[in-house]
């Protein structure tokens, strides 16, 4: 029975030593996409090879999921990109898009197209638009007011030479509507997704029922495990209460992950 704690009391340091913040980061980002239901519902499958931050002016760099305003998402954000370790290339073209994927449990056939950048391109970890065509030019945000916490997400997948966009979505200049995600990825031989992340705004107060999310297992997060937590971070319930629970729990799941990783350090 002792034994068990002995162990994982090695197992810190060494693992510690074979991750770094942005391994770290891009696993509390994969974790708040699954709890949000972005996986499965609007990737299938995501793992990302490096992390992408979004900073708005006024704002700075925005957590996963982080609530913010209308206003405050209207300028177009900075995106910076860092791989999770040094075998990690981010050279060649990229194509930048940011989906309105609604709220948690919505039918996710309805997804709004909000930003689509052909061309662009990775330097230094700062996502350039020099020689790029936008499709679609960042539109900030206008979720229909009382629709509840609309979730925007914002990726980067990787744009192949074999890259054929198809006819409607081949020219510059298109507005915001309605997009199938998905189905552009695969017919214009798009990716793999090589980052994302995400934020939500609410306008109004909402008269929809949002859907109950997952419980995050923190158990299930490599960096967490080592240290053999049993505790889960609840983010059940329904309409805005289980929405404050699933904030509660983001910014929970941030500060375990935090915390194992600042304690991994003293260890060293
Ligand atoms: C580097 O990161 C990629 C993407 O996460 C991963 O597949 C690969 O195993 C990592 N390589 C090393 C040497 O850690
Ligand atoms: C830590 O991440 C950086 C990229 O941010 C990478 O260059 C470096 O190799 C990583 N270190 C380890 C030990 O994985
Ligand atoms: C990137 O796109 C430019 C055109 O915008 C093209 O000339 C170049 O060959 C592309 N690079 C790669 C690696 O696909
Ligand atoms: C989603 O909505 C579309 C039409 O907007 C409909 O055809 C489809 O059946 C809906 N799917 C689900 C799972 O409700
Ligand atoms: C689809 O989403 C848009 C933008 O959020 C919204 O205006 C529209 O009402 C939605 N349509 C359906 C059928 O949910
Ligand atoms: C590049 O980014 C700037 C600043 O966000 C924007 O004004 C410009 O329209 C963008 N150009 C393209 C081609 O996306």
């Amino acid at each position: 029975m002792f034994v068990v704690p002995v162990l994982f009391a090695f197992a810190i340091p060494f693992v510690a030593a074979q991750s770094n913040d942005t391994a770290v980061q891009i696993e509390a980002i994969e974790a708040h996409f699954t709890q949000a239901d972005l996986v499965p519902e609007l990737l299938a499958t995501f793992n990302p090879s490096a992390a992408l931050t979004i900073n708005f002016d006024g704002v700075g760099d925005v957590s996963p999921g982080q609530a913010l305003t209308q206003d405050q998402v209207a300028p177009t954000p900075t995106i910076t990109i860092m791989p999770a370790n040094s075998s990690v290339s981010l050279s060649g073209n990229f194509t930048i898009a940011m989906v309105d994927a609604d709220i948690v449990g919505a039918n996710e056939s309805n997804i709004t197209r909000h930003w689509l950048v052909n061309g662009v391109t990775v330097t230094n970890g700062q996502v350039s638009n020099s020689s790029a065509t936008a499709i679609t030019s960042y539109a900030g945000p206008a979720p229909a007011s009382g629709s509840g916490p609309h979730r925007y997400v914002v990726i980067l997948l990787q744009q192949p030479s074999s890259f054929s966009p198809p006819s409607d979505f081949s020219q510059p200049n298109i507005g915001v509507s309605q997009f199938d995600f998905n189905g552009y990825v695969k017919n214009s031989q798009l990716g793999p997704v090589v980052a994302a992340n995400y934020f939500t705004v609410e306008v109004g107060t909402s008269t929809v029922s949002v859907s109950a999310t997952s419980s995050v297992q923190s158990s299930t997060l490599a960096s967490v495990s080592v240290t053999k937590t049993s505790s889960s971070v609840a983010a059940t319930g329904t309409g805005k209460a289980g929405n404050a629970a699933s904030q509660a729990a983001k910014s929970g799941l941030t500060s375990i992950i935090l915390g194992v990783a600042a304690m991994a350090v003293v260890l060293m």
